[in-house]
């Protein structure tokens, strides 16, 4: 099969639903990663998915809606739930419902469901145009970085889909925050900070107050280059950390940083704001793979706001290695 990338002009549009229409995959921009979209009410087509990524079938997958009223055909929603869908839909959130008619393979035999409704242009006219909840994982291969960018997507599906819908690069770079609105628990940090969501609906608790793994996707590898990832744990000598570690590494090395003066040493800067951080973070792991380098040292940042997901990342990626 040739995949193609397009546009996403009114005639592309049509020609991506129609291949979703006919039990087709095409992966799509959203403001958090590249989803690989399928009709989630068409189990056949829902299965394509879970092959071309390598995906184990346990790990269920997000519903993505353009309205309102595609949540309410498709789950029960909880009081806490509509308060984030009033304050943060369209944007990078995940709700956990019980759901209403969504086939098994779409949840993992789970009886939720995991509904967002992506904050992108491209993403929203596409859904509409299916006129159907679009399920999809990110983008990538399983265990890979999610893709910010339709060449990453490629990079990692050629030949297994036939369309991307090219919009650029993503926004935030990150997943979307996922909440559990039947328990009100955090089961994954993500694009929508914490403290925002608290705002509204009160605290939450963790997956780790719940006695049953309630996200399952959690528990496999996830994000990583095919460098070695460390991550530097912040403090006030993390720099001064980073080039002695650096200056010790055999392997060709290389600095994520938020604006570090490293000398001469290999570095990729992100920008400096968090924000920033999460809009490369994944497109720097497969530039730097691209590049050759063997050890990726990252800077880590606070746990707060978007750093909380960052470190969640960035922990991920290193496989817990810091420094
Ligand atoms: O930003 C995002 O969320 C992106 C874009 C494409 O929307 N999607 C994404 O999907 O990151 P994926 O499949 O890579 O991660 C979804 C996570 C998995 O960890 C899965 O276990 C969890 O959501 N999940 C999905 N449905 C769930 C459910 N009913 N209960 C608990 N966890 C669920
Ligand atoms: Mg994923």
């Amino acid at each position: 099969m040739k995949t193609q990338i397009l546009q996403p002009n009114k005639y592309n549009l049509h020609l991506c639903a129609e291949e979703i229409r006919g039990g087709g995959l095409v992966a799509f921009p959203t403001e958090t990663v590249y989803g690989l979209g399928a009709n989630a009410l068409d189990e056949e087509a829902v299965k394509k998915i879970y092959i071309a990524k390598g995906r184990p079938s346990d790990n269920p997958l997000i519903c993505h809606v353009a309205n309102a009223e595609q949540i309410d055909r498709i789950a029960y929603v909880t009081p806490s739930a509509l308060k984030i869908i009033r304050a943060f839909m369209p944007g990078p959130v995940t709700v956990v419902l019980r759901k209403k008619n969504v086939p098994n393979v779409v949840t993992g035999g789970l009886d939720t469901v995991g509904i967002r409704m992506p904050a992108h242009e491209c993403a929203l006219d596409f859904i509409r145009e299916c006129g159907v909840p679009i399920c999809a994982p990110s983008a990538n291969t399983s265990t890979k970085p999610s893709p910010t960018r339709a060449e990453h997507v490629l990079h990692d599906l050629d030949g297994k889909i036939r369309y991307i819908l090219d919009g650029g690069q993503c926004g935030v770079g990150l997943e979307s925050t996922i909440i559990d609105c039947e328990n009100n628990l955090l089961l994954r940090k993500g694009g929508l900070e914490i403290e925002k969501i608290e705002s509204v609906i009160g605290k939450l608790g963790s997956v780790s107050d719940s006695p049953v793994p309630l996200c399952p996707g959690m528990k496999y590898k996830h994000y990583s280059p095919d460098a070695e990832v460390i991550l530097a744990l912040p403090s006030l000598n993390m720099r001064d950390r980073i080039r002695q570690f650096y200056d010790k590494s055999p392997q060709k090395t290389v600095i994520i940083t938020r604006g570090g003066d490293y000398g001469d040493r290999n570095v990729f800067d992100v920008g400096r704001s968090l924000n920033d951080y999460a809009h490369m973070l994944f497109d720097a792991f497969r530039t730097l793979d691209e590049q050759g380098f063997e050890r990726i040292i990252c800077e880590g940042v606070p746990e707060a706001e978007l750093g909380a997901a960052l470190m969640n990342r960035l922990l991920k990626a290193s496989g817990g290695k810091t420094i």
